[in-house]
């Protein structure tokens, strides 16, 4: 009887699989990011991907899109479970749960991971996405709002991110805000019959996150003159507005481009002061690459002591999407052989320069062997059959220009090491 294809499984929708093309150019940013921020003082934190929900009830806020409709939560047993939708609250959960409030101040960190929503996907807003992200915690100057962004900053400009501007808001202290909370309740309450659902929602629970709304005939009340004037008068207070200045001042500078936008007020809770986010007009309609700001009583309202701290994460699917570079391993020695071992040893020492050696490992004619090297586009082959086993040496052939030289097997490395030398030298003058 004839055997039917059983059905293929597909990936879930909005999680997507990175292939070893790509993730060569998720290594070089990473490795990037990490000597760039490891220099700066940072380390390196992880956390787990499964966190308790009450984590980020408490720690983004339960009237956040986040924690409302966007969490995989599950339960087990008496347990509730989600997978982390961002990475400050299990940073700060860890900073609590591990005293480095008593570590010397600040104390700096950075991390890489997966994130989960269930959100629509789209281009650039996918379920599982990737974040890296750094934190300091112990500062309330601006000048540590100021080098968090500065190393973003930086990354980008090292990666050459095009198009780039940088949007800054204050959006105040917890005091503050209540005082804005009553005011634009009462500035805005006249027009509630023609804002939508969610907006009258939170204009009881949360009226800052209604400016955050993306229903277009909100969107246009809170683009008008009105609301623009509004939120323009400095409702916060002195020490923060100073804190602002400062932060601006040292921004400018830097020579960090800025520009002020009052209805940015972010999509989590836990901010205070300073909130920021990096943009690209080459992204589509979810244009941030990077956003953060300040969250100075997140780490109290978690449990831990009183401690400011200010942060940002980047997304690295729209990252990757403004590099304009393609990172290539080419193989540069193949080695082809009817006798694994001794290959695989002989690949060892070639490996000790710094070399991508791959054994030929299927058995067959060495005939078959040197077509996949050509595949590979192997620069040479090194060959290893019965007679170079027997007589202790290997014969190397250039397969670009058909060379090929045999030679024993001690001083084949230095001979190797010579001919990487010239070869680098080549590249160089090429390079001139
Ligand atoms: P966030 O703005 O929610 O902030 O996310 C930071 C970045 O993650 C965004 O700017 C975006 O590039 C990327 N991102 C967010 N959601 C998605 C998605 N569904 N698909 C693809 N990329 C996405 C935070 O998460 C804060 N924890 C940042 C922070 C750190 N604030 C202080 N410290």
């Amino acid at each position: 009887m004839e055997k039917t294809q059983r059905k293929a499984i597909k990936r879930l929708r909005g999680m997507d699989d990175i292939l070893p093309e790509e993730v060569l150019l998720w290594q070089q940013i990473e490795i990037m990011a990490w000597e760039l921020f490891t220099q700066a003082g940072y380390h390196e934190i992880r956390t787990p991907v499964l966190e308790d929900t009450e984590l980020f009830e408490r720690g983004v806020g339960e009237e956040t899109d986040i924690v409302n409709k966007e969490m995989y939560s599950f339960e087990k047993g008496e347990h509730r479970y989600t997978m982390r939708p961002e990475g400050t609250a299990g940073v700060v959960r860890a900073f609590v749960e591990n005293g480095m409030s008593r570590w010397p101040k600040p104390v700096k960190l950075f991390y890489k991971g997966s994130m989960f929503r269930y959100e629509r996907p789209q281009a650039g807003r996918r379920r599982q996405f990737h974040q890296m992200g750094l934190e300091i915690f112990g500062l309330d100057s601006p000048a540590a709002d100021a080098e968090s962004i500065y190393l973003a900053m930086k990354l980008f400009e090292q990666l050459e991110l095009p198009n780039l501007s940088l949007e800054i808001n204050n959006i105040g202290d917890p005091e503050s805000r209540e005082v804005f909370r009553q005011n634009f309740r009462a500035f805005i309450e006249p027009s509630l019959s023609k804002l939508c659902e969610t907006c009258n929602r939170r204009y009881e629970s949360n009226p800052f996150r209604m400016l955050d709304c993306k229903v277009p005939e909100c969107k246009a009340i809170y683009d008008g003159e009105a609301v623009s004037g509004f939120l323009a008068q400095e409702w916060t207070s002195e020490a923060s507005q100073n804190h602002f200045l400062d932060l601006t001042d040292i921004l400018d500078e830097l020579g960090i481009p800025w520009k002020r936008n009052y209805r940015l007020v972010r999509g989590l809770d836990y901010y205070t002061n300073t909130v920021f986010e990096i943009t690209s007009t080459n992204l589509g309609a979810q244009n941030a690459v990077c956003g953060g700001g300040r969250y100075d009583r997140l780490v109290e309202d978690l449990g831990g002591p009183p401690t400011p701290a200010t942060g940002w994460a980047l997304g690295m699917e729209r990252l990757v999407s403004l590099v304009d570079q393609k990172v290539e391993t080419p193989v540069e020695y193949y080695i082809i052989n009817d006798h694994p071992s001794a290959a695989m040893q002989v690949a060892d020492v070639i490996r000790q320069l710094g070399k991508i050696v791959e054994v030929d490992l299927s058995g067959k004619a060495f005939g078959k062997q040197f077509a996949v090297a050509d595949k590979r586009k192997a620069k040479y082959a090194v060959i290893l059959g019965e007679e170079e086993i027997a007589e202790n040496k290997v014969t190397l052939k250039d397969l670009a220009t058909g060379d090929q030289s045999v030679m024993p097997l001690p001083g084949f490395w230095e001979y190797l090491e010579a001919l990487s030398l010239v070869e680098e030298a080549g590249l160089e003058a090429e390079e001139e």
